[in-house]
């Protein structure tokens, strides 16, 4: 049985297809797909109620990664709809489809985000916490709510809660590059705010664990066992850089420069995976200078 990614065209997608080079990419264009994976399997998949009856054909493991960044534009009502619909409807839809398939795949491994916890302070989060009361938490709680209708039909759902991810060539990193080399980095707010993080090279191997150890199931929090404060991480970079990170940016610019996006960087969650411990997970990457001077 084949696996397919949707959002395989995105960073944590385009990662994941390199380690599973017989995937089918599924995304919005199909001309895309064949631009950034040449022959690769290409199926069509705009996260509407429109997918083909065939678009599961021969697939065992769905990994589904698409939605509308989070990263990319300010977020104003219009964007909030968007992040919220191509996410919900989208799981939606996608669930909907696997229920209509004649051979339904066994295991679907579904993007959620540690964004689920909301603000936490310094209080240590496993997958067991509640859920927080702010935009993304309620986006997280009713996506998840949607993958899990997919038991109903006999498949295995992990819900991948995903921390902040590192690497070179997208997501948040990729954006923090420029100015910490041109010696313009600081910290963020007052730097004690914890934050979760995991190697991308991590992230993708237990998206794998997920896929082929068949124990797991529901929440996975996809974070390295070490959160660090904002400041510890800024520091952490700008030595793997070797640049000063001498300009600490106040919350209130912040706020005004980003909007409400500005709550993503500024609030405090400081998550572990004990589901990864107990099924006994290896972290290629555990602390971030290491994780850090392998990507910069
Ligand atoms: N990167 C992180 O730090 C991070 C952290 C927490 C959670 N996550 C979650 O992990 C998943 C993958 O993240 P990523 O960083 O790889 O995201 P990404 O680079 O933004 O890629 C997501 C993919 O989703 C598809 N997409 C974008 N907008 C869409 C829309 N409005 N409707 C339907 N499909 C759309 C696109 O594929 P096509 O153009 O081919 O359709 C895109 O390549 C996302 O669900 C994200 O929320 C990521």
């Amino acid at each position: 049985m084949k696996v397919l990614i949707t959002g395989g065209t995105g960073f944590v997608g385009k990662h994941l297809a390199v380690r599973l080079p017989e995937s089918i990419i599924a995304g919005r264009n199909v001309q895309k797909i064949k631009h950034l994976f040449g022959n690769r399997e290409a199926r069509q998949w705009d996260g509407s109620g429109n997918a083909d009856p065939s678009f599961l054909e021969g697939v065992g493991t769905i990994f589904h990664l698409a939605g509308e960044s989070i990263f990319q534009g300010r977020w104003n009502e219009a964007k909030k709809k968007r992040i919220r619909a191509s996410r919900i409807e989208g799981t939606r839809f996608l669930v909907d489809t696997i229920a209509k398939a004649k051979h339904r795949p066994a295991t679907l491994v579904c993007s959620s985000a540690i964004g689920y916890y909301g603000e936490r302070g310094a209080e240590t989060i496993t997958e067991g916490a509640t859920a927080g009361d702010d935009f993304l938490a309620q986006v997280c709680m009713d996506w998840e709510k949607e993958a899990l209708r997919a038991e109903e039909y006999g498949v295995r759902v992990v819900l991948i809660r995903t921390g902040v991810v590192l690497g070179a060539d997208g997501g948040a990193l990729a954006q923090m590059l420029l100015p910490f080399k041109l010696g313009l980095g600081g910290r963020l707010g007052n730097g004690r705010q914890y934050m979760s993080w995991i190697h991308i090279h991590d992230l993708t191997s237990m998206m794998l664990h997920a896929m082929n150890n068949t124990t797991l199931r529901g929440p996975v929090n996809a974070v390295a066992p070490n959160p660090v404060t904002n400041s510890d991480f800024t520091q952490a970079l700008a030595k793997a850089l070797h640049r000063p990170a001498l300009l600490p940016v106040p919350g209130f610019i912040l706020r005004l420069a980003l909007g409400e996006f500005a709550t993503v960087l500024l609030r405090s969650q400081r998550v572990v995976s004990k589901s990864l411990q107990e099924s006994g997970f290896t972290f290629a990457f555990p602390e971030i200078e290491a994780a850090l001077n392998d990507l910069v």
